[in-house]
């Protein structure tokens, strides 16, 4: 089954390429507010974030088909010393937009793989109370639902094509609200400077929550983590990013570099938003950005 892939350059708040209820599924990691070494100084405060949260959420609901998922990668922020409840705060904003809170899954990563500082070793050096400072190894992924799903409209060959895996299923524990998932190392060539989610995450959500020949929306695109999967899965997939910059990143990982890919069928589609309040931007105005709010 050839499938076709379409990134547009501009931010996601306004998504107006797309008519309304179009995809069928939408998988994404919003920037952390104001992480540290990602986006410190990204956003020029915390309402800010959260306005963005809420035009990526509308729109969202607006393009997505009715029965449909909406996966949201996100995390608590911590920034000095105060943690901002990005979780709490997006599950309201999603519930506001219309959508239904269906479930929340854990993603715990693998002891070793700290990506910040290992902030419990303060306990270690001062051995008494108040010194405690947890190291954090989970995020959360947050399922909603826009309204109810008909199953009957699913042709029986479709349907029979995308049969989910049992013996996948159970091995890697799916069916748990806890899911173990290796993360991407930092430094990692295609993905140095974007903090992305391994292809694991996407590959079980579009594998649970779409049909083959179906359109995965990625507004978050980064370096085309889903992009890449829906390709594999033999998905049409749409991303938005903002950073015009990542147009080789997205092409390479998506596997549209060479000849070879064309041949297959698929196709690989830009378009750019250049102006007005949601156009694209680039690494160099992202550091004038950090740099003014910092
Ligand atoms: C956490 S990363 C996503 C990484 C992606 N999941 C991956 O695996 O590569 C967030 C991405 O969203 C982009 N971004 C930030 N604000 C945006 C906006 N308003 N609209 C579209 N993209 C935005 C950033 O440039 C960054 O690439």
């Amino acid at each position: 089954m050839s499938t076709k892939h379409r990134v547009i350059f501009g931010n996601c708040m306004s998504m107006e390429e797309l008519p309304d209820n179009y995809c069928h599924l939408m998988v994404t990691s919003p920037p952390y507010f104001n992480a540290p070494f990602d986006y410190e100084g990204f956003f020029k405060s915390y309402d800010t974030f959260l306005t963005m949260i809420e035009k990526f959420a509308t729109e969202t609901y607006r393009v997505l088909q009715e029965g449909r998922v909406a996966v949201v990668n996100v995390d608590d922020m911590l920034i000095n010393g105060e943690k901002y409840p990005i979780i709490a705060d997006t599950i309201k904003i999603f519930q506001k937009s219309g959508f239904r809170y269906r479930d929340k899954i854990v993603w715990k990563k693998p002891d070793g793989y700290l990506r910040i500082s290992k902030r419990s070793g303060v306990l270690l050096q001062n051995p008494f109370p108040m010194y405690f400072y947890p190291d954090n190894l989970l995020e959360s992924i947050l399922i909603f639902q826009k309204g109810k799903f008909d199953y009957r409209n699913i042709k029986k060959e479709i349907k029979e094509k995308s049969r989910v895996d049992k013996e996948e299923f159970q091995k890697n524990k799916w069916y748990m609200t806890l899911w173990e998932m290796t993360n991407v190392l930092p430094g990692s060539r295609l993905e140095k400077n974007i903090a992305a989610f391994p292809d694991e995450l996407p590959y079980r959500f579009i594998k649970l929550f779409s049909y083959k020949g179906e359109i995965i929306l990625d507004p978050f695109l980064g370096s085309g983590t889903t992009m890449k999967v829906a390709r594999k899965l033999e998905r049409n997939s749409i991303g938005f990013e903002i950073n015009r910059d990542l147009e080789t990143v997205i092409r390479e990982k998506a596997g549209f570099i060479n000849a070879d890919n064309i041949k297959e069928g698929d196709t690989f589609e830009v378009s750019e938003r250049s102006e007005g309040k949601y156009r694209y931007i680039n690494y160099e105005i992202i550091e004038e950005i950090k740099n003014k709010n910092n």
